[in-house]
């Protein structure tokens, strides 16, 4: 059938022709099509393997509907109101869509184009100023969540916390109490008679990376050459989940991290414990392995010549629960694995197969596994 426009009288096969109205709909349109369907596969594919790392994983993924701190709760709350305002335009839009194809679809043996219709000073005007009063509003509230959490100063009994990004694991130092460790980063519980503020410096060894504890607080980036803060104050205690949330490489998707939320007394237990000397002085033979090999010009272990800080601290590793920040439980037989080749585990990372022999495997094997 052929569709003739309602004045001229002509078909848009005579427009398309036309010298001044070159204008082919076809590519475009095509080019439109091939778009989203390829959109749709991504999604498809996205989702897809996105259920199968969830199935696979043994974290569940953190939810930011379910804020447990300050911070995250007012970017709930900001959520809650930008997610309204959205899947209200989104109504009105998709409303009118359905209703307009419903209502002006061709009709049976209808020829003519439908009324054009240029220009409406109304019509513009609401549609320029309706989206602009809407920014300006989600502009505002949004600025006053980011003053209210960024200009919120720290009380004089606050915790401390330096946060290192390094591709692909978190140093964290608490100055105030000589603590170094990695990956889990444990805080007291906050509580409406005894607040406890942690406030933390955010560094980089490297490359850019995000502090991203969803149920805790919005994103804060690690930014070379810049020292970025932010604060939490858990109300429950427990293990939070979170993740490194800017690119950063290979393994950007495996620097997982943990916030340990403790009473008061239990966190100055594990500070107290944290601190102390390595142990693993039984091991004296195992301990001279592990001394003679390069573990030491990358690794910590506090009380001893190894004091390499490329990679992360080993001085209690037997109180973490993870390995490969949090990609692996610690367990003898991961931390066998790891030792051996770690590229098997986490190819790209940092830390290269060692090559050790058996007995080498052993004795690091006994020592790592004393460092409580
Ligand atoms: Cu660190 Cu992404």
């Amino acid at each position: 059938m052929m569709i003739k426009h309602h004045e001229t009288g002509k078909s848009y096969d005579d427009w398309n022709s036309d010298e001044n109205l070159r204008i082919s709909n076809k590519p475009a349109g095509t080019a439109l099509m091939q778009c989203v369907k390829r959109v749709g596969q991504l999604a498809a594919t996205g989702w897809a393997s996105t259920a199968i790392t969830i199935a696979q994983s043994a974290h569940p993924v953190a939810n930011i509907f379910q804020p447990q701190a300050t911070p995250a709760e007012s970017v709930y709350h900001l959520s809650l109101l930008v997610l309204s305002v959205c899947a209200t335009i989104f109504t009105i839009v998709a409303g009118l869509l359905v209703f307009t194809i419903v209502r002006f679809r061709c009709k049976k043996n209808d020829e003519h184009e439908p009324p054009q219709v240029y220009g409406s000073n109304r019509i513009e005007v609401a549609w320029t100023v309706i989206p602009i009063l809407i920014v300006f509003v989600l502009t505002m509230a949004t600025a006053r969540v980011v003053i209210a959490t960024q200009d919120q100063r720290a009380p004089k009994d606050a915790l401390h916390v330096t946060v290192v990004g390094h591709q692909w694991w978190w140093e964290i130092r608490y100055p105030d109490l000589g603590v170094v460790t990695a990956n889990e980063l444990h805080v007291p519980l906050s509580t409406p008679r005894k607040p406890a503020f942690t406030y933390l410096t955010l560094q980089s060894a490297d490359v850019a990376h995000s502090f991203w504890v969803p149920q805790l607080a919005g994103k804060t980036d690690l930014i070379p050459n810049r020292t970025n803060t932010m604060w939490i104050d858990p109300r429950e205690t427990g293990t939070f989940l979170g993740n490194c949330a800017e690119y950063c490489g290979m393994q950007h998707a495996n620097m997982l991290l943990r916030v340990v939320v403790e009473q008061p007394a239990e966190f100055q237990l594990w500070a107290a414990g944290q601190k102390a000397a390595a142990v693993g002085g039984s091991f004296m033979e195992d301990r001279a392995v592990f001394l003679s090999l390069s573990c030491v010009s990358c690794h910590t272990v506090s009380g001893t010549p190894a004091k390499g800080t490329f990679g992360p601290d080993l001085s209690h590793l037997m109180s973490r629960s993870n390995l490969a920040s949090g990609m692996i439980p610690n367990t003898a037989e991961n931390l066998r694995a790891w030792i051996r080749d770690p590229q098997a585990i986490k190819p790209g990372n940092l830390m290269p197969n060692m090559q050790l022999n058996t007995l080498e495997l052993d004795a690091v094997m006994n020592y790592l596994s004393s460092l409580k």
